[in-house]
C-alpha cells in the first residue's frame, strides 16, 4: 500500500503542476493517507485545501484534477471530490486481493529495507554501576530493544550499545564503604543490591558527620559549606588513587563492574536483550584531555571562571561544561567523545573501538536528561556531525500503590519484578485453563508475564507518564500483551483444526469485514516503518491491537471453517494464517514471544 500511496500522490502532484504551470518548489508528491470513516473510502488526498490557498484557485477545482488524473487507475473502483476539497479513494478488491496474495508469499511481510546502507547506533538500557539501576533503565532497556529489532529488520546495520555508568566520584565511595561496612554473603547473593545499601549507607554516614560538623545552611553548593565531612575527604583520596592507577583500588573497581555485570547480563537474558558492545563511560576516559584540547583548540570551548565551557547562546541552550574547575572531566565530557567515536568524528583517538561513523544515533534514557542531550547534539553540531542525533526519551514510570517492593525512590530489584508478573501470569493461566500441566503453565507465565511487563512500557507514547499496575498489564482484554497472544493462540487452533489448509488461495473479498482485515494487513509495514522513523514502538503496538480486533470482528461475522464454497474457505483461512504471522512478527519486532497454544 506504501508504494500505491506514493504513486498515487506523485501522480496527483504532477496533474495540479501542469495545471498550474509547473510553479517553482511544487510538491513531488502529495501525501495519501487511510481514510479517516468508512464513507470517505479507503484513502484521502487533503493537499489541495492548502496548495490552493497558496496558489488562490479554488480548491475544488484542484481536487477536481487531481480526481480526473487518477480515475481509471487500475488499483481503484471509485475517486471523489468531497467536501471543501477532499479526495476520496476506493481501492479496488482486486488489487487488494493480489496484494495479499504477495504478501502471504514474501517471507518480510512486506517489509522495505529503509534503512539499508545507514550505521545507526543505539544506546540504551545503560544503568550505572552501584547507583540505583531503576525502573527507568528497565524501560530504557525494553524500548531500546524493541527499536534495534525493528531497525535491523528495516535494513539498519544496527550497532546496540550499553553505555554503562562504570566511571565517577561513586567508586572512591564505593571502595570506602566497602573496606569498612561489607556484608560478604550479602556481596555473594547479590552484588548489585549489597554495592547499593553500601552506597546508601555511605551517603548516611556522611550526612551524620556533617551533622557532627555543623551544617550549613541548606541550599549552598556541597563545596562551599565549610571542611568536607572526613569521610568525604577519604573517598575523594581514593578516587584520585585509583584514577592513577593504585592496583589495589583497580582492582576492586574491576571487581564492582564485573560483578554488576553478571547481574545485568543475567537481566537481559531473561528478557532476551542483546548488545553489540558494552562501551561503558570507562572506556573513554583516556580519551578526555583530548576532547577538551580540541573543543579549546577549536575555539569551540573556552575558559570560564576556571572552567571549560562551551558557550550555547545561538541555541538559547545554558552553557556546557566540559571540563571542571577543579580540572575533572564529567558526563559532558564523556558522551562527547562518545558521540565522537560513535560517528567518527575527531576527536576520535584513543577511541575504543570503531569509529562506527554512524549516520543516526538513538540514545534512550528517561526525561530527565533532555537538556543534556540537547546541549550535546549542539556541541557535535559545531564539531560537525552531521548525522541525525536523536534523543529517545520516555517519561516516568510510577509504580501503583502495592506493586511491588522498592527500595528508595523508584529502585526495585529488577528480577523480582519479572519474577512476579511470572507467578501471576502462571496463576491466571492455570485459571483460563485447568487442564494445563505444571510445565505448560509455567511456559505460558514466562510468557505472557514477561510480554506483559514489556507491553506495558511500550503501548503508550513514550513521552507519556505510565502507571504500571498489575491488573492492567496483566488483563485479557484492551490493548495488552495477554489479550494479543491469547488471540494468537486462538488463531493458531482455528488453523490446526483446518489441517490440511491449503498452502495457497486465491483471496475473495466477500463480506466488508473481510475487507476490513485486508486493509490492516496490508498497513503492517507502514506501520513498521512509522516506528522505525519517529522511534516510537506504540504506533506498532496500537496498529497490532487494532489488527487482532479487525478479526475477531471478522471471525465473529464470516464462518471461516464452514464457510459456504471450499474456495471461500481457502480464501478466509489464507487471511486467518497471514493474520497469525502478522501478529507473531510484529510482537517479534517489540521483543515479545507468543505460544502457539495456551
Ligand atoms: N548511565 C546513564 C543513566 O543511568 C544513562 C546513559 C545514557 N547514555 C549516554 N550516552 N549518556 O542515567
Amino acid at each position: 500500500m506504501l508504494e500505491l500511496a506514493s504513486e498515487l500522490g506523485q501522480k496527483a502532484a504532477a496533474a495540479l503542476a501542469a495545471h498550474l504551470g509547473s510553479p517553482p518548489d511544487f510538491p513531488v508528491e502529495l501525501t495519501v493517507v487511510r481514510a479517516g470513516k468508512p464513507e470517505f473510502g479507503d484513502l484521502q488526498i487533503s493537499g489541495c485545501l492548502q496548495l490552493a490557498k497558496q496558489h488562490q484557485r479554488p480548491p475544488r477545482e484542484l481536487a477536481e484534477r487531481v480526481a480526473s488524473a487518477l480515475r481509471g487507475h487500475a488499483a481503484l473502483t471509485k475517486v471523489e471530490v468531497a467536501g471543501p476539497g477532499f479526495v476520496n479513494l476506493h481501492l479496488a478488491n482486486g488489487w487488494l486481493a493480489a496484494h495479499l496474495a504477495k504478501r502471504a508469499e514474501d517471507p518480510k511481510l512486506g517489509l522495505r529495507p529503509i534503512g539499508q546502507g545507514q550505521r545507526l547506533v543505539i544506546d540504551f538500557s545503560s544503568p550505572n554501576v552501584a547507583k540505583p539501576m531503576h525502573i527507568g533503565h528497565l524501560r530504557s532497556t525494553i524500548i531500546g530493544d524493541a527499536l534495534q529489532r525493528t531497525l535491523r529488520a528495516l535494513g539498519y546495520e544496527v550497532i546496540a550499545d550499553n553505555h554503562l555508568g562504570d566511571w565517577g566520584t561513586q567508586f572512591g565511595k564505593l571502595i570506602v564503604a566497602y573496606r569498612r561496612w561489607l556484608d560478604a554473603a550479602a556481596y555473594a547473593a547479590d552484588p548489585v543490591a549489597e554495592l547499593l545499601r553500601l552506597y546508601v549507607k555511605f551517603g548516611e554516614e556522611e550526612e551524620q558527620q556533617r551533622g557532627e560538623h555543623g551544617r550549613a545552611s541548606p541550599g549552598e553548593a556541597e563545596e562551599e559549606t565549610g571542611p568536607a565531612p572526613p569521610i568525604l575527604e577519604e573517598a575523594r583520596r581514593e578516587l584520585v588513587k585509583l584514577q592513577a592507577g593504585d592496583p589495589e583500588n583497580r582492582a576492586l573497581w574491576q571487581k564492582f563492574i564485573a560483578d554488576s555485570r553478571h547481574v545485568f547480563a543475567a537481566v537481559y537474558e531473561r528478557l532476551g536483550v542483546r548488545f553489540d558492545h558494552w562501551l561503558g563511560e570507562s572506556a573513554y576516559h583516556a580519551m578526555l584531555p583530548r576532547v577538551v584540547e580540541d573543543l579549546t583548540g577549536r575555539g569551540i570551548a573556552v575558559e570560564s571562571r576556571g572552567a571549560k565551557v562551551v558557550f550555547l547562546e545561538e541555541e538559547k541552550l545554558p552553557p556546557f561544561i566540559v571540563q571542571k574547575s577543579d580540572g575533572g572531566y564529567n558526563y559532558a565530557t564523556t558522551d562527547i567523545a562518545t558521540l565522537a567515536v560513535r560517528t567518527g568524528v575527531p576527536p576520535w583517538a584513543y577511541m575504543p573501538a570503531g569509529p562506527f561513523d554512524a549516520q543516526r544515533v538513538l540514545v534512550v534514557t528517561d526525561e530527565r536528561q533532555q537538556l543534556h542531550f540537547k546541549q550535546l547534539f549542539a556541541v557535535g553540531r559545531r564539531l560537525g556531525i552531521t548525522a541525525s542525533l536523536e534523543h529517545v526519551w520516555f517519561g516516568l514510570m510510577r509504580m501503583a500503590e502495592g506493586t511491588i517492593k522498592t527500595r528508595e525512590g523508584n529502585v526495585i530489584h529488577l528480577a523480582e519484578l519479572l519474577d512476579e508478573a511470572e507467578r501471576r501470569a502462571t496463576r491466571a493461566a492455570g485459571e483460563h485453563n485447568p487442564d494445563l500441566g505444571e510445565a505448560e503453565r509455567k511456559e505460558i507465565g514466562r510468557v505472557v508475564g514477561l510480554g506483559a511487563v514489556k507491553y506495558n512500557d511500550l503501548s503508550k507514547d513514550r513521552q507519556t507518564l505510565v502507571t504500571f499496575s498489575w491488573d492492567k498489564a496483566l488483563s485479557l482484554d484492551g490493548n495488552t500483551a495477554p489479550y494479543l497472544q491469547y488471540a494468537y493462540a486462538r488463531i493458531c487452533s482455528i488453523l490446526r483444526k483446518a489441517d490440511p489448509s491449503p498452502s495457497r488461495a486465491a483471496i475473495e473479498l466477500t463480506l466488508p469485514t473481510e475487507r476490513d482485515l485486508a486493509l490492516r494487513l496490508l498497513a503492517f509495514p507502514e506501520a513498521v516503518e512509522q516506528v522505525g522513523r519517529s522511534a516510537r514502538p506504540h504506533l506498532l503496538c496500537d496498529y497490532l491491537f487494532e489488527l487482532a480486533t479487525t478479526f475477531s470482528n471478522f471471525y465473529a461475522s464470516a464462518p471461516v471453517l464452514k464457510a459456504e464454497t471450499a474456495p471461500l474457505r481457502a480464501s478466509r483461512l489464507a487471511l486467518t494464517a497471514l493474520v497469525a504471522r502478522t501478529l507473531r512478527e510484529g510482537l517479534g519486532l517489540l521483543g515479545i514471544e507468543v505460544l502457539d497454544r495456551m
